[in-house]
């Protein structure tokens, strides 16, 4: 009896050293949330002696708390039997702590008491939030790299200026809609304003010439891809920068350049930079010939889907096109061209509203404001172009396209000053008009500062 009692003093004594030597704050709280035991730990945490501790209720020595907390876990732990673990930056002990909840379940199976285990985490936190302040800081430096590499390249091709950016947005939206995670995303935006750094070495005037190029002169293009990889080869970018610079010519059956490759050679990233790039070049005005517009593009990335364009890529970039906001304002005194115009929109699936009368156009704009504003210039009751004023005044987010007739050309040159996007010349001509509209809807998915797309949309 005497041996028996003894061993139970001991195993006690035993479980009692290992309870206190523990680095960790222990408490064992009762279901009246009553704190009966706590290790050494606990007592160093609550700078109190552990008898003065005990008979105190949890949310008091924890939190600083009169009444129980809210979303006191101890519910939750008991009726679902698994334990619950947190981190809370706790204000009343200044430190942020790793809390763990669990239930103590006697022989029976009840649960009537709960083990708390409390880690101090503050140090390990702040060291982990410096850390990613420095690598966010670390992205920020290299974004703006890369915008200003992107830049200066395209200062020496006027006609392409924006196209880094456009396919650096264009991307990202591509990669958002393919749910690729956030850092892929980041590279993506990066590997866009870089992608064409190579053309620093290719000669002006083969960059703005205005005729086809020869042979010669596209053999001296096709360089930029390498120049552009060994530019960026030795920079340590968290992201595959120079590769994807690199193969964003290259195409899944092998027909690209520099190298040739062929599908699983090319990394993802290139392969959403190639789509974004084909779609931006397109939409854009090259110097030997007008932009080929939206509608090409898709052909394009449609008809390429599989041979030489990744087809989850193609789909994505359909999806983000798809999604681009296509509501349209008109507004023309001039009732049959109107009505023309409003047919014809309406019959390629833009929502459209259609004004003859500028003042009632700004009075539904200032409910409702349109992405797209198409404008007559000379209206009796309203100038286009003070129309335009007074939208600008209710948001800045619009994009202006003006009907402009013979001998307005002044006229066009202050609309250009309001930043207008382009000017139809009367006779209206409807491709001429389609294009000049999806170039602004495309336009502003490019300069969309493209946070949750579908929130936009
Ligand atoms: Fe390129």
């Amino acid at each position: 009896m005497r041996d028996s009692r003894g061993k139970v003093s001991r195993d006690a004594e035993q479980w009692r050293l290992i309870f206190d030597s523990m680095i960790d704050a222990v408490i064992i709280v009762s279901s009246d949330l009553i704190i009966t035991r706590l290790n050494k730990a606990a007592a160093r945490l609550f700078k109190d002696n552990p008898k003065n501790l005990v008979g105190k209720s949890c949310f008091h020595l924890i939190y600083g708390r009169e009444k129980p907390c809210e979303v006191c876990p101890h519910k939750r732990v008991s009726e679902s039997g698994k334990h619950e673990t947190w981190d809370e930056y706790i204000p009343h002990l200044g430190k942020t702590m790793l809390i763990d909840v669990s239930s103590i379940i006697d022989k029976n199976g009840a649960s009537s008491n709960f083990v708390h285990v409390l880690r101090d985490i503050t140090e390990i936190k702040s060291i982990k939030f410096k850390q990613k302040k420095s690598q966010l800081q670390l992205i920020q430096s290299f974004k703006g790299i890369a915008q200003a590499m992107g830049k200066m390249v395209e200062q020496r091709d006027p006609y392409t200026a924006g196209h880094s950016e456009g396919v650096s947005r264009l991307s990202v939206a591509i990669g958002q809609q393919m749910g690729m995670d956030e850092d892929t995303i980041e590279g993506l935006r990066v590997c866009g304003l870089l992608h064409d750094v190579g053309k620093i070495s290719v000669p002006a005037e083969i960059l703005t010439k205005p005729t086809r190029l020869t042979d010669l002169e596209h053999g001296i293009v096709k360089l930029h891809s390498i120049t552009g990889y060994e530019i960026l080869k030795n920079i340590n970018f968290p992201w595959p920068v120079a590769t994807v610079t690199l193969q964003h010519h290259e195409r899944l059956d092998g027909s690209g350049y520099p190298d040739g490759l062929k599908a699983e050679q090319i990394i993802m990233e290139s392969r959403v930079l190639s789509v974004a790039d084909v779609v931006d070049a397109m939409t854009t005005y090259r110097p030997y010939r007008p932009a080929l517009g939206l509608g090409a593009a898709i052909d394009e990335i449609k008809k390429g889907r599989r041979v030489i364009y990744d087809h989850e890529v193609v789909d994505a970039c359909l999806e983000v096109i798809e999604k681009i906001d296509k509501r349209i304002m008109i507004v023309d005194d001039e009732i049959p061209i109107l009505n023309m115009l409003k047919d014809f929109f309406t019959a390629t699936r833009y929502e459209v509203l259609a004004f003859d009368s500028p003042k009632a156009a700004l009075k539904s704009f200032a409910e409702t404001p349109f992405p797209i504003v198409l404008t007559d210039l000379n209206m009796p009751e309203m100038h286009g172009l003070e129309l335009i004023r007074q939208m600008k005044k209710i948001t800045s987010d619009i994009q202006f396209i003006v009907l402009t007739g013979y001998g307005e050309k002044e006229e066009a040159v202050e609309a250009l000053r309001l930043g207008v996007n382009d000017f139809i010349d009367k006779p209206v001509e409807l491709k001429a008009i389609k294009d000049a509209v999806e170039k602004a809807s495309f336009q502003r998915l490019k300069e969309e500062k493209l946070t949750p797309l579908s929130q936009r949309i």
